[in-house]
C-alpha cells in the first residue's frame, strides 16, 4: 500500500520538465511488434502500466530493453498470439494489442481488459471495426479470439470517436490488402503520435489528429528510433496542483496546445498564464474563482482524464463550478473522499456542482483510481495540516516520481 503524505499550505516555484506520455506510449508498444526491425522508444515514462505492456510484449516473444526512459524491442521473435488473463487484468490498454496481433500473427487471443473501473467501458466498438477488416471474432467463455487469413481495407466509421477503437483500427489496417479509411476517429494527439511512429516503421498512415485517418498498405523500412511525446494529463495534473496552491511554475517540454481547454479554464479562474513553443508558465496566487461550467468532451474538447485533478483545484475556488461528465459513467469516485477534506459538492448523475469553501482540512482519503487519486494530491496541497491518501498503487500507473516531482517545486509531500 503506497501512503501519500501531503502537508498542505506550501506554494509551488520552479521548473518542471513533464514526463513522457503513457497513453502516446502504450499503443507504440503495441505497434513495436509490426516493426519490421527494432524500435528504441525515449523519453517512456517509468510506471506499473508501462512494465506491464513490456511483460506483454516479451510473453509474445519480443526480446526488450529498459534502461531509464529508454526502450528497446526487438519483434523479431513474435511467435505466441496469445495474451494471458493476469497480464490484461493489469490494465485496460492491454486491448490495443488485439489489432497489433491481428496484423502480425493474423490471430489475436485474449480476455476482456482490467484498467481504471470508470464505468462498463465496453470495447464493442473495436470489435465491430475489426470485423468490417475481414476479421472473425468470436466471444467465448471469457475470451476474445480474433482471426483473420486476409484483412482487407475498407471504409470503417465510428459512431462515438473511441481512443482505443482508433488505436485498433490503425493498427489492423496496417496489415490489410488496400487501402482503410477510418471516419469519426479519435483525433487526440497521442493518435497523431502513434501515426508519426508507425510512419517510421514503414506504415503510410494520414490523416491523424482529423476525423478520418487513411490507412495503406506498408512498405519496408530501417530500425526507428522515436521520442514519445509529454503526457498533457500530467501536465494538466501539475498546472492544477499550482492554481490550487499557488505560486510560479514553469512546465517544460510540453505543448502547451496538447492541453489547451485545461489552460483555458485555469486562466478564466485566475491564474496567469504564459504559453511558449516548448512549454508554459503559470502564476496563481491560490485565490481562484469559480469557472461557470465544465464538459467533458472527445479532443480537442476538455479531457475527462483532467476532470477530477481540476475538480480539486477549484475546491477553494469563489462560487459554484458545475462540472459535466460525458465520457465515463464513474468519474466522480472521488467525490466522496475529497469532501472529507470540508469540500461541498454535490452529485447529480454524471453532474457534480462544485461551491467554493474557505478552506479545505487535512484528512485520510482513500485513492479510488488514478486520476482520482491525483485529485486528492492536488486537494490536499491547499488543506491546511496533513492529508493522507492511501493508495494500492493507482497513482504511480499514470505519475512517474509524482513526490518527488512536486517536492522539488517546494510542496511538503512524502511517498511511503
Ligand atoms: C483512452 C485513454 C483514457 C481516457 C479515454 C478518453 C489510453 C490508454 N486511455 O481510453 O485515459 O480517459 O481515452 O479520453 O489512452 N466506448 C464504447 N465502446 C467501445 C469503446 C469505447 O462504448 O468499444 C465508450 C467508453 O465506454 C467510454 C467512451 O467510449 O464511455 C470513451 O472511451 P475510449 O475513447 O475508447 O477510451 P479508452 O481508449 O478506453
Amino acid at each position: 500500500m503506497d501512503i501519500w503524505r501531503i502537508r498542505g499550505g506550501n506554494r509551488l516555484n520552479g521548473a518542471c520538465r513533464v514526463q513522457g506520455s503513457k497513453n502516446a506510449s502504450l499503443p507504440i508498444l503495441a505497434a513495436a511488434i509490426l516493426a519490421p526491425k527494432e524500435s528504441t522508444l525515449t523519453n517512456v515514462p517509468r510506471l506499473r502500466d508501462i512494465d506491464a505492456a513490456l511483460r506483454i510484449l516479451r510473453c509474445l516473444g519480443c526480446e526488450t530493453d529498459q534502461r531509464g526512459n529508454e526502450v528497446y524491442i526487438n519483434a523479431s521473435g513474435v511467435t505466441r498470439s496469445v495474451i494471458p488473463h493476469e497480464l490484461m487484468l493489469e490494465m485496460r490498454s492491454s486491448v490495443i494489442f488485439m489489432g497489433a496481433l491481428l496484423a502480425r500473427c493474423g490471430e489475436a487471443r485474449l480476455s476482456p481488459p482490467g484498467g481504471c473501473q470508470l464505468g462498463k467501458r465496453p470495447i464493442d466498438l473495436h470489435l465491430k471495426a475489426l470485423r468490417r477488416l475481414g476479421a472473425e471474432v468470436v466471444e467465448q467463455g471469457g475470451e476474445i479470439v480474433c482471426r483473420a487469413e486476409n484483412l482487407r481495407g475498407t471504409e470503417i466509421v465510428l459512431p462515438f470517436p473511441s481512443v482505443g477503437a482508433t488505436e485498433n483500427v490503425m493498427l489492423a489496417a496496417t496489415a490489410a490488402k488496400g487501402e482503410t479509411v477510418l471516419r469519426g476517429a479519435a483525433r487526440e494527439p497521442e493518435i497523431v503520435a502513434l501515426q508519426d511512429y508507425l510512419n517510421k516503421t514503414g506504415c503510410r498512415v494520414r490523416g491523424a489528429g482529423s476525423g478520418t485517418i487513411y490507412i495503406a498498405e506498408r512498405r519496408s523500412a530501417d530500425a526507428v528510433r522515436h521520442r514519445v511525446i509529454a503526457d498533457r494529463i500530467v501536465a494538466a495534473t501539475m498546472a492544477c496542483a499550482l492554481a490550487a496552491a499557488g505560486g510560479e511554475i514553469e512546465l517544460l517540454d510540453v505543448s502547451p496546445r496538447h492541453f489547451s481547454t485545461v489552460l483555458h479554464f485555469l486562466k478564466q479562474a485566475g491564474c496567469d498564464i504564459m504559453c511558449q513553443n516548448r512549454g508554459v508558465r503559470l502564476r496563481s496566487d491560490g485565490k481562484l474563482r469559480a469557472v461557470g461550467e465544465i464538459r467533458t468532451e472527445p479532443y480537442p474538447g476538455f479531457p475527462t482524464d483532467a476532470q477530477p485533478v481540476l475538480t480539486a483545484a477549484l475546491l477553494k475556488a469563489k462560487g459554484t463550478t458545475l462540472v459535466r461528465e460525458t465520457i465515463f459513467e464513474n468519474r466522480f469516485r472521488q467525490v466522496p473522499e475529497l469532501r472529507r477534506l470540508g469540500a461541498d459538492i454535490r452529485l447529480d448523475g454524471q453532474r457534480a456542482e462544485i461551491r467554493g469553501v474557505e478552506r479545505l482540512h487535512g484528512a485520510v482519503l482513500n485513492a479510488t483510481d488514478l486520476r482520482g487519486g491525483a485529485s486528492m494530491i492536488v486537494a490536499g496541497l491547499s488543506a491546511e495540516g496533513e492529508t493522507l491518501v492511501r493508495d494500492e498503487g493507482h497513482i504511480r500507473r499514470g505519475y512517474e516520481a509524482l513526490d518527488q516531482r512536486l517536492a522539488e517545486l517546494g510542496a511538503e509531500i512524502r511517498l511511503e
